[in-house]
C-alpha cells in the first residue's frame, strides 16, 4: 500500500471531475483525479453526449443524402453501412477521451486508474487491477455522476432490452423499436433508429413529450417529430416486457383508462431518467447527507461532513455536461480562496433531434404560475431567408420579456442550429439584459440568428418579416 499527500483527490473523470481536476491545477493545487472505467470522460464522452451526437449527425447525414439530396440536384441512390457508422462513432468518443488524458498531463493532474471509496475524511483508498492506495489529501471532491434508472419489473440486458448504452451500440437496425419515456434519451436516439429505418413508438407516462418543456415549442417539437416518422403513445405506461426469441412482447396500459395493449418488437430502450451514482464510495458509513441517493451540498458545494465536497449528477440540479462542469469550476475556485458562482436559473438546455429544440429560463406555465405579466416575441423560420435557403424551415423562435422591465425571462427555439442560437440569448439574460437590447444589436445577414433578433422586435409588435 503507498501513500500521497494532495490538496484535492476528485473521484471520478466526467466533465464535472475532469474539468474540475484542471482548474483546481491551474489554481495550484497538487490534484489527483481517481476513475475506474479505463477512460476519462464519464458519462459524457464514454457513452452520453459525444457517441450520441456523432450518430444522429451521422444519421441526419444518411436521411439528407437518402431524402433531400435529390432536391439540390445531387443525384444517386446510398446504402447504410452500420459498421463503419458505429467505428467513427467509436473513434470519436476514442480521440476525445485520450485528448481528455492528454489535458490532465499537460495541467500536471495525477490521473490514478481504479475505484475510489472514502474511508474517512483525508483518504481515498484506490483499488484497481493493480492492487490498492491510498491516497491522503486535504479535500475530496465525489463527481460520480449518474446511471440510466431501472424501470422497475424490466430488465437490461444491452442487447434486446436496452438502456442509452446498448442504444448506441445496436449490431443492426430493429425492424420495430419501441422506446420507453418521450424524455431527452427517448427523443434523441430514437431519432438516430428512425433514420436509419426502424419503425419507432415512443411510449410516455405523461400526456407530453418532454415534460417541463415550454409546453407550445413542445408540441411543435411533436408535430415535427411526427411528421419524421416517430409515433407517439401518450399516457401509457410499460407494465412488462418478456423475451420471446428474438423479440419482445411489450404490454403496456393506458395511465387514465387502465386499458391494456401489447407489441411484440425487437429492441425497447428504456430512457425513463437518469439516477445518482454513489455505489460503493461508503457515503453511508461516514454520515454524509444523501436524499434518495443524490448527495446534499450546501451553497459552496461540501456536503455534511468537513473536508468531502460534491458536484455534478450526483448532486440537485439539472443532468448535463455544462452544468457538472460549471459546479465543478465554482467547486474548486471556493477552495482556492476564491468566490466561485454558478447560476442554475440560466443553465441552457438543448435537445439534438432535427430540428434541435433550445431553451433557457422561463417557460410561458412557469410565468403563468407565477403571476409574472410577460409579452411574448415569435418569429417563424420559415420567414427566415437563411432557413428558406437551406430549406430548413421548421421551427420559430420565441421570447418572453418581463411586460415592465422588458427584461428577457426566457428562450425557448425549435429550430436549425438552435441550440448555438440560444447562447445569444443566454449571454444578454445573463447580464439582465432585455428584448430591446437583442433587437437593437446589429446581426449578420443572412442569418439564422436574424430570427432570434425578429423575435425580439416581435415582442414590441415591430418584426419586419412577417
Ligand atoms: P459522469 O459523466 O457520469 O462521470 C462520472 C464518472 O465517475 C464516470 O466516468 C464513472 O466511471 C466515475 N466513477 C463513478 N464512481 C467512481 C468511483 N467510486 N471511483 C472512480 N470513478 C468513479 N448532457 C449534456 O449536457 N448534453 C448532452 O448532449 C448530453 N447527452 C447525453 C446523452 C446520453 C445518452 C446520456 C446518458 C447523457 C447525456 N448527457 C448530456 C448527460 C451528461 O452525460 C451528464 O450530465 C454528465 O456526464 C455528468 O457529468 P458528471 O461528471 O457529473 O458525471
Ligand atoms: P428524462 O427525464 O429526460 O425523460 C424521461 C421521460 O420518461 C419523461 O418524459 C418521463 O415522464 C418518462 N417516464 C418516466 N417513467 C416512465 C414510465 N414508467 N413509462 C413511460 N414513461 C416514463 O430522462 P432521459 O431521457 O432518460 O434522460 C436522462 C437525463 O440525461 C436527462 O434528464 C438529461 O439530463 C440527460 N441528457 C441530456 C441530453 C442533452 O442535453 N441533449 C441528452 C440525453 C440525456
Amino acid at each position: 500500500m503507498s501513500e500521497a499527500l494532495y490538496d484535492l483527490v476528485i473521484i471520478g473523470g466526467g466533465p464535472g471531475g475532469y474539468v474540475a481536476a484542471i482548474r483546481a491545477a491551474q489554481l495550484g493545487l497538487k490534484t489527483a483525479c481517481v476513475e475506474g472505467r479505463g477512460t476519462l470522460g464519464g458519462t459524457c464522452l464514454n457513452v452520453g453526449c459525444m457517441p450520441s451526437k456523432a450518430l444522429l449527425n451521422s444519421s441526419e447525414k444518411f436521411v439528407d443524402a437518402q431524402k433531400h439530396f435529390a432536391e439540390h440536384g445531387i443525384k444517386g441512390s446510398v446504402e447504410l453501412d452500420l459498421e463503419t457508422m458505429l467505428g467513427r462513432k467509436d473513434k470519436v468518443v476514442d480521440d476525445l477521451t485520450k485528448g481528455v488524458e492528454f489535458l490532465l498531463k499537460k495541467n500536471k493532474v495525477d490521473y490514478i486508474k481504479g475505484w475510489g471509496s472514502i474511508p474517512k475524511a483525508g483518504e481515498v483508498l484506490v483499488k484497481s487491477d493493480d492492487g490498492e492506495q491510498i491516497l491522503k489529501t486535504k479535500d475530496i471532491l465525489i463527481a460520480t455522476g449518474s446511471e440510466s434508472t431501472p424501470l422497475p419489473g424490466i430488465e437490461t440486458d444491452e442487447e434486446q432490452i436496452v438502456t442509452s448504452t446498448g442504444a448506441l451500440s445496436l449490431k443492426k437496425v430493429p425492424e420495430h423499436m419501441v422506446v420507453i419515456g418521450a424524455g431527452v434519451i427517448g427523443l434523441e436516439l430514437g431519432s438516430v433508429w428512425s433514420r436509419l429505418g426502424a419503425q419507432v413508438t415512443v411510449v410516455e407516462f405523461l400526456d407530453k413529450i418532454l415534460p417541463g418543456i415550454d409546453e407550445e415549442t413542445g408540441k411543435l417539437a411533436k408535430r415535427v417529430l411526427g411528421k419524421q416518422g416517430l409515433k407517439f403513445k401518450l399516457g401509457m405506461k410499460v407494465t412488462a416486457a418478456d423475451k420471446v426469441g428474438d423479440k419482445v412482447k411489450l404490454t403496456m396500459e393506458s395511465v387514465k383508462k387502465g386499458k391494456v395493449e401489447e407489441l411484440e418488437v425487437d429492441t425497447v430502450l428504456v430512457s425513463i431518467g437518469r439516477r445518482a451514482y454513489t455505489s460503493g464510495l461508503g457515503l453511508e458509513e461516514l454520515g454524509v447527507a444523501m436524499e434518495r441517493g443524490v448527495i446534499q451540498v450546501d451553497g459552496n458545494f461540501k456536503t455534511s461532513v468537513d473536508g468531502i465536497y460534491a458536484i455534478g449528477d450526483c448532486v440537485p440540479g439539472p443532468m448535463l455536461a455544462h452544468k457538472a462542469e460549471e459546479d465543478g469550476v465554482a467547486c474548486v475556485e471556493t477552495l482556492a480562496g476564491q468566490k466561485g458562482h454558478v447560476n442554475y436559473e440560466l443553465v441552457p438546455g438543448v435537445v439534438y433531434t432535427h430540428p434541435e429544440i433550445a431553451t433557457v429560463g422561463k417557460s410561458e406555465e412557469a410565468l403563468k404560475e407565477a403571476g409574472v405579466a410577460y409579452n411574448v416575441g415569435k418569429f417563424p423560420f420559415s420567414a427566415n431567408s437563411r432557413a428558406r435557403a437551406m430549406g430548413e424551415s421548421d421551427g420559430q423562435v420565441k421570447i418572453l420579456s418581463d411586460a415592465t422591465s422588458d427584461k428577457v425571462l426566457g428562450v425557448h427555439i425549435i429550430g436549425p442550429a438552435a441550440g448555438e442560437l440560444l447562447s445569444e440569448a443566454v449571454a444578454v439574460m445573463e447580464f439582465g439584459g432585455s428584448a430591446e437590447d437583442i433587437a437593437r444589436t446589429c446581426h449578420s445577414h443572412p442569418g439564422l440568428s436574424e430570427a432570434v433578433k425578429e423575435a425580439a422586435l416581435a415582442v414590441d409588435r415591430r418584426a419586419i418579416h412577417i
